[in-house]
């Protein structure tokens, strides 16, 4: 060790970064997003990740030291070449010898280190079977309260029809649904957009119809419970949008937000004017955050429907600074979420909860 730091006193910087140690041993996060291009098709292991929900594993890396480990529930699983190891629960930690190309691993089973070439590493939910895929047909809902202005139905018609409303996915059913109605209404399902928006533009908010009392909570969960009940149309994978005029005044939601987690069903929704009543918005922006959805805010009156609180834009591969300048004048603190969300080509995998 001395000759090295001695020969970096001499003022000749290129032979002391050549003497300096280096760790070329690779650790590498794999998740659905990069497996196909670092995992072998043939490796051994594919197979049974395959209808399993993949996340990215921590690594916390200190020069020649790697540690490794999976969230709670999650089974770290590492790949070599053609096979790998399943490492259940257990961190692993890593060290690389100095001119070494692999880690010397040990997961606290054995006091001998294993040697491993490359850590490509991920964390594998074995406790439950994915039940579709994104690219699997599935349904999508519109969900639209009965309290909102008709007025803002043409332009919502035609943003539907050019497909700009509602994010993309393979859809094979269509339906739709009028809520927050003196009379429960059924949730109607079509086959095709066209029959779907023949239907919806003749089922117009009614003001003839609504809550007797106009301090009513809103019904929204009830008709994604209904929604979510159906037997007779794929659930898995569906989208629901809805647009709000009143709150909800359930406090939480956790039993509905399970079973959409489950079914990897994504709600999202946006809040048409001011509200009419319900006595918080934050069981509903928990459903659509725990669902990986987004929400967003419409002004009624210029009869636009598109949402203010959403910002389009075009990424490119590189990296972008993000700065948001808000004015706040509650006194209670509310969770700011921010999403990055592409409808056009979007992943073939499902992103993982993370909250
Ligand atoms: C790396 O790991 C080895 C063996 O576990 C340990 O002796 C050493 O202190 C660690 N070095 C650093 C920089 O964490
Ligand atoms: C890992 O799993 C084993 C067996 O399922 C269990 O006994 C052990 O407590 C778990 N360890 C941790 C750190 O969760
Ligand atoms: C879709 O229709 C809306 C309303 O007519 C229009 O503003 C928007 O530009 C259209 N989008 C596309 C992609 O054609
Ligand atoms: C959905 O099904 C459950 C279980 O069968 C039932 O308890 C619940 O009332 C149903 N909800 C709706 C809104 O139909
Ligand atoms: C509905 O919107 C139209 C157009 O913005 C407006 O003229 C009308 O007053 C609104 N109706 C109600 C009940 O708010």
């Amino acid at each position: 060790m001395k000759p090295i730091i001695l020969l970096c006193l001499i003022p000749l910087a290129n032979s002391c970064f050549v003497l300096q140690p280096t760790c070329d041993c690779q650790v590498m996060a794999i998740t659905r997003a990069n497996i196909d291009w670092w995992v072998q098709w043939d490796n051994t292991l594919r197979p049974s990740l395959e209808n399993r929900q993949l996340s990215s594993p921590k690594i916390t890396r200190s020069q020649c030291n790697v540690t490794v480990q999976c969230d709670e529930g999650y089974s770290l699983v590492v790949f070599n070449q053609q096979d790998g190891k399943n490492y259940e629960n257990r961190t692993i930690h890593g060290t690389c010898a100095r001119g070494a190309k692999s880690w010397q691993v040990t997961d606290g089973t054995s006091s001998k280190p294993e040697e491993v070439d490359t850590l490509y590493a991920t964390c594998v939910d074995f406790r439950e079977t994915l039940l579709c895929s994104p690219e699997d047909s599935t349904t999508f809902l519109f969900a639209y309260s009965n309290d909102l202005n008709a007025s803002i139905f043409p332009n919502m018609l035609s943003q539907f029809k050019n497909g700009s409303a509602y994010p993309t996915a393979n859809f094979a059913t269509f339906a739709h649904v009028r809520f927050d109605m003196r009379v429960e209404e059924k949730i109607s399902y079509f086959g095709d957009l066209e029959s779907w928006l023949d239907s919806l533009s003749s089922n117009r908010p009614d003001p003839n119809l609504k809550f007797t009392d106009p301090q009513s909570g809103s019904d929204i969960l009830k008709v994604i419970e209904k929604f979510l009940n159906n037997t007779d149309y794929p659930i898995c994978g569906s989208r629901i949008v809805v647009l709000m005029k009143r709150y909800p005044t359930e406090p939480e939601a956790e039993k509905l937000i399970e079973k959409l987690r489950k079914n990897h069903v994504t709600v999202f929704i946006e809040a048409v004017g001011t509200m009419l009543s319900g006595s918080s918005s934050e069981t509903m922006q928990t459903i659509v955050t725990r669902t990986n959805g987004y929400s967003t805010v419409a002004d009624e009156t210029d009869q636009d429907y598109q949402g203010s609180y959403a910002a389009g834009a075009k990424f490119e591969f590189t990296t972008y600074e993000m700065k948001i300048s808000y004015r706040y004048s509650k006194a209670e603190p509310e969770q700011m979420r921010i999403r990055v969300y592409a409808l056009i080509n979007p992943v073939n995998y499902w992103v993982p909860y993370d909250n």
